[in-house]
Formats: structure tokens, sequence, C-alpha cells
């Protein structure tokens, strides 16, 4: 990891872009005035975030705050807009889409050509399930803790088109990372036409070997759709690299980014694959946005403010994230395992898990927990009811400190004994 002086920390903060797209200055975000003073010290990170400081949020899987730099772009862009709602600011908002463009896509180490700006992963993995041809001949193979935008829209297509679907069961504890190519292996058939399944899963955080996986779909001439929801903006993804046809994300998430915007990356050489399945005006410029990006009127504002979202992370560096929340997982999931009563659900190998932690906290009732933890402790969770693997999911990211992790897992502790 590069070392980074204190002062050049916060000037990576500092935030100018898109300020010149608008055609006049507009206000920069401050830069942080405490510089980190340990490559650990992640507090200048957090002042950029606008909640308080006795809140922790916890709950990346399901929806990440947004820092400074992302909020007033955002209210700047629609600021421009309502003021002067005039051809004149409505032509610099396009502009401003392939600007976001070019910046995921130099993110993931893609073409600007291959990035679709959609409204979050759900829409981006049924663009895929509705654009591809396929029929009473042709198979896909999913997997069982896949979301329900790339499981059960895999189903319901299927009962309408006459394709069949295979889906992969997920085994708990995770059993590494060869179990599942495998399982995947025997799943495919020579009808199989795409596998799509999660990178990392939002039940238990599970990780699945995405490489190894598309490799495997590749060898087979199958195509391949990772969902990458709870990996865009936190593990250092690169699809290409990846071997993945299909990559899609919501900037919502990880990436704490503007809400309702997500992305697919779809590979150059199977564009040819996917058939638009919303037709309207205001496609994108380049490449797939100007066919599987007509989508009509959008948020155009929240569009613009995906380049301070990527530009964020981007100087932040994307490998330290990934170090980071892996770190803060770590940690949450050693203090959890040595709590009497827990049973983790999530495997602490870093090759089958990330940075998301889920696990059950003994026989305490789970949304009694979960209310106390935010109402009495200020930390935000997310809960999962039912038979399957109930209990807590917190999901740390780079906003949160490590004496979080520890006040989260006293709190769990104290629970456990006296009761919710
Ligand atoms: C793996 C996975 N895919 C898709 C989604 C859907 O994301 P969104 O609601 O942003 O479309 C989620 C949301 O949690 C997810 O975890």
């Amino acid at each position: 990891m590069p070392t980074v002086s204190r002062r050049d920390f916060a000037r990576l903060l500092a935030f100018t872009a898109p300020a010149t797209l608008l055609g006049r200055r507009t206000p920069v975000a401050p830069v942080p005035p405490v510089p980190p003073a340990s490559p650990d010290d992640w507090s200048d990170v957090r002042s950029q975030f606008l909640f308080p400081a006795d809140l922790t949020p916890m709950n990346a899987a399901n929806l990440c705050p947004a820092p400074r730099p992302v909020v007033e772009s955002v209210e700047r862009w629609s600021r421009a807009l309502d003021s002067d709602p005039s051809p004149g600011t409505r032509e610099k908002l396009p502009v401003a889409r392939e600007e976001s463009r070019r910046l995921v896509a130099e993110f993931l180490g893609v073409t600007p050509e291959e990035i679709v700006i959609t409204r979050n992963t759900s829409e981006a993995n049924n663009l895929v399930s509705s654009g591809l041809t396929l029929g009473p001949d042709d198979e896909v193979v999913t997997f069982a803790d896949n979301h329900p935008s790339a499981l059960r829209a895999w189903q319901l297509k299927a009962e309408r088109m006459g394709f069949r679907v295979t889906v992969v069961p997920q085994t708990n504890p995770h059993p590494g990372p060869d179990h599942y190519v495998e399982a995947f292996r025997q799943a495919l058939t020579p009808r199989t036409r795409i596998l799509a399944f999660s990178h990392v899963t939002n039940t238990t955080g599970d990780l699945l070997p995405a490489a190894a996986l598309c490799a495997l779909a590749r060898e087979r001439g199958v195509l391949s759709l990772v969902d990458g929801a709870q990996t865009f903006g936190v593990l250092a993804v690169r699809p290409a690299e990846m071997g993945a046809d299909f990559y899609t994300g919501s900037a919502h998430k990880w990436l704490c980014g503007p809400r309702e915007v997500g992305i697919l990356y779809v590979r150059r050489d199977v564009q040819d694959r996917l058939a638009p399945s919303i037709i309207s005006l205001y496609a994108g410029r380049v490449g797939a946005s100007r066919t599987l990006e007509a989508f009509g009127q959008r948020d155009e504002p929240a569009i613009a403010a995906l380049a301070d979202a990527v530009t964020f992370q981007t100087r932040i560096g994307r490998e330290r994230i990934e170090q980071r929340a892996r770190e803060l997982a770590r940690a949450l999931m050693d203090g959890l395992r040595a709590l009497d009563g827990v049973t983790l659900w999530t495997h602490s190998d870093p090759t089958r898990s990330a940075a998301v932690v889920s696990f059950q906290p003994g026989s305490l009732d789970v949304p009694r927990l979960a209310t106390a933890l935010y109402q009495r402790d200020r930390i935000v969770c997310a809960t999962r009811g039912g038979q399957d693997r109930p209990g807590i999911r917190l999901s740390p990211h780079l906003y949160n400190l490590a004496s979080e992790v520890e006040r989260a897992v006293d709190a769990i502790g104290r629970y456990l004994v006296s009761g919710v």
C-alpha cells in the first residue's frame, strides 16, 4: 500500500471535479481538518459523512450513507437544473452522465462502451434475464442464495419462455471455493446458456470463486452473470480480469454513491446477445448504453453524482478500502465467535467471505435485539427472519471505526447475558 502523508490524505478526500461541468465555480467540500494519525486511523474518512459521531451504521450490504462530496454534488446538480431548467442546463447533464460512465469504467478496468448505467442491481440483473433470447431448449444455472432479482426473476421468466432453471444449493458453513466450482460444474449441461451467481451473497456473506466460475462457464461456451451488489465498491473487483460477461452493482450500497443508480457491465464480445428490454428516449452515448440505456427521463443529478462517488473511493484507493472492510469484518467475527451462544453463519476464511457478517445471537429475539441495538446503542444492522440461518447481519465499511466494532461486540455480549 502506498504511504500517504497526513496532509496528502486530507487532500485526497477534497473534491472538485464536476464543478467545472456546470460551467461555473461551485463550492467544494471542505478539506478534512484532521489528517489520519496512522494508516489505521480512518476518522478523516468518517468525517466526510453526515451522520453524527454517536451513530454507527453497519448495514452497508443494504444501503450506505453517501459522503459529503456525493450529497453536495446531487444537490448542486439539482439546484442547477431547478433554478435554470433551460436547454442550456439540460444539455450539460448527458455530458455529466458520460463522465460518470468514464470514471466507473476506469474504476472497474473496463471500457465506457461496456458500461450501462441502470437504476440498481435489480434492474441490471433483469436486463440480462429479459434481454437474452432463451427458449425450451435452453437452461440457466443459478445459485440458491442469489437475490430474488437473480433467482426469482429467472424462475418467473422460465415459466413464461419455457427454459429450465437449475439451482445450485448453498451449503453452510461455506465449504470452500472448490466445492462451489465442482457444484456448478455438475449443474452445467450442453443446454446451459448462462451461469448466474452472487459474487458475495446478501444472506450470509458467502464469497463465491467468481473467476473460477467465469472460467468454467467460458470453457463450456456458457455466459456468466456475476451479481456484484455486495462487491461493487468494497472489493477491488475488475470484471474483465474476472472473466465475467455481465457484472452488476448498485451505487447506493458499498460505493456510498447516489441512490437509485446502478451499473451493468456488458463485455464487448457479448453485447450482441442482449436485446434491450426497455425502449425509450435518452440513451447513453457510447457502446452498449446506446441501445440498453434508453430508459426515458432519469434522475440525472444522481447519475452525475456517480462520478463523485467513484472519485471519492479512487482517492482513498480500492485495495485499501477492501483491506479495511475485511479487517473490520474479521475483527467483528473474532469478537462474535468469542461470545457464548453465538452461531456465526459467515466463514472467516478470506476466500469464503468479505465484509458481510451474519450470525444467530443465541436464543435472543432477533427483531428485539435489532431494536435495542439501534435505540440504546445507536448501531444500525439488518435482520433475517425465518428458520434458515436467521439472525443479525452486520456489514462494516470504510466509515466505521475499529472502536465501533468493539462496541457492537460488547453490546451483543451484554444482551446475550441480560436479554433484551
Ligand atoms: C446480491 C444482491 N443482488 C441484488 C440486490 C438488489 O440491490 P438493489 O436493491 O440495489 O437493486 C441486492 C440487495 O441487497 C443484493 O444483495
